[in-house]
């Protein structure tokens, strides 16, 4: 048997186990390289619809289409092989009707073969979650900051900072957990929030600039790898590769100009027969 053969990829019952136990590690990935590259340390990698605005160039996730998802999905399966793949429903693709949501859902299930999708919002989208639950496919929900809202909040703000906020996103919270989801992402709450969330509800917390309180973590990996050039509060630098391909593209464009590069070295030669 290959060692390929001997490596199990993990699944959303796993995560869901997880809960109040070793913390859940994960990242985004949007190509394939890089989701092998990180599969080896992530219990789960997120497909997030933020690859509008990191890969496209997006100013928020909304325009962002199933066939995008579908296509980097795709991709970032090929490239893991460990962790659960879970990808984002996008903006449109899921809000109109459970019916709705299931068949892209399925979709995008059939077309990747990835573990799991997410979708954003809390109460409002229980029943659809429900919905798709009972029909086998496993939902991780998403509140607090919930990015594909962003023209009704007035931009990316952190949520739950006045303590008037919190049973409402408690509320959120508890409801898709009771309808089925198998972990909920928490983005950008205060602390005491994300504690007592975690603390209440009997599925994982995945934070992301919601404090260590959380049962795991997830950041977008161009953003701590300090690709991205911007650097929301709750992200920590943990490289700097800008810096690291800028250097290397100054020197490339250096030894192009000085006719260093291609040296002897690096050119064909001619074989006499
Ligand atoms: O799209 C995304 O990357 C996400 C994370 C921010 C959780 O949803």
């Amino acid at each position: 048997m290959s060692s390929q053969a001997q490596i199990r990829r993990l699944t959303a019952l796993d995560i869901r186990r997880r809960k109040a136990a070793e913390p859940i590690v994960s990242l985004t990935a949007y190509t394939a390289p890089m989701a092998a590259l990180a599969d080896r340390h992530c219990d789960f990698l997120l497909v997030g619809d933020s690859l509008g605005m990191v890969v496209h160039g997006l100013d928020s996730t909304v325009p962002v289409t199933l066939e995008m998802m579908i296509l980097h999905g795709q991709a970032v399966m090929r490239g893991s092989r460990r962790a659960l793949v879970v990808i984002d429903m996008p903006f449109g693709s899921y809000e109109e009707s459970p019916e709705q949501a299931f068949r892209n859902a399925a979709r995008i299930m059939q077309e990747t073969g990835c573990g799991a999708v997410k979708l954003e919002g809390g109460q409002r989208m229980a029943a659809t979650i429900r919905f798709l639950v009972e029909r086998g496919i496993p939902v991780m929900a998403h509140v607090g900051l919930t990015p594909q809202a962003v023209n009704v909040l007035g931009g990316f703000k952190a949520q739950g900072r006045e303590r008037a906020e919190w049973p409402a996103i408690t509320a959120d919270a508890e409801a898709v957990a009771a309808a089925g989801a198998f972990a909920v992402v928490l983005e950008a709450v205060a602390e005491p929030l994300a504690a007592g969330i975690t603390a209440k509800v009997a599925i994982p917390t995945i934070g992301i600039g919601a404090s260590a309180a959380c049962d795991g973590q997830v950041l977008v990996l161009d953003d701590m790898l300090g690709l991205t050039g911007r650097v929301p509060k709750f992200v920590k630098l943990f490289g700097n590769l800008a810096e690291d391909v800028d250097k290397a593209v100054a020197g490339y464009a250096a030894e192009v100009r000085a006719r260093r590069f291609p040296g002897p070295e690096h050119v064909y030669t001619v074989k006499e027969s």
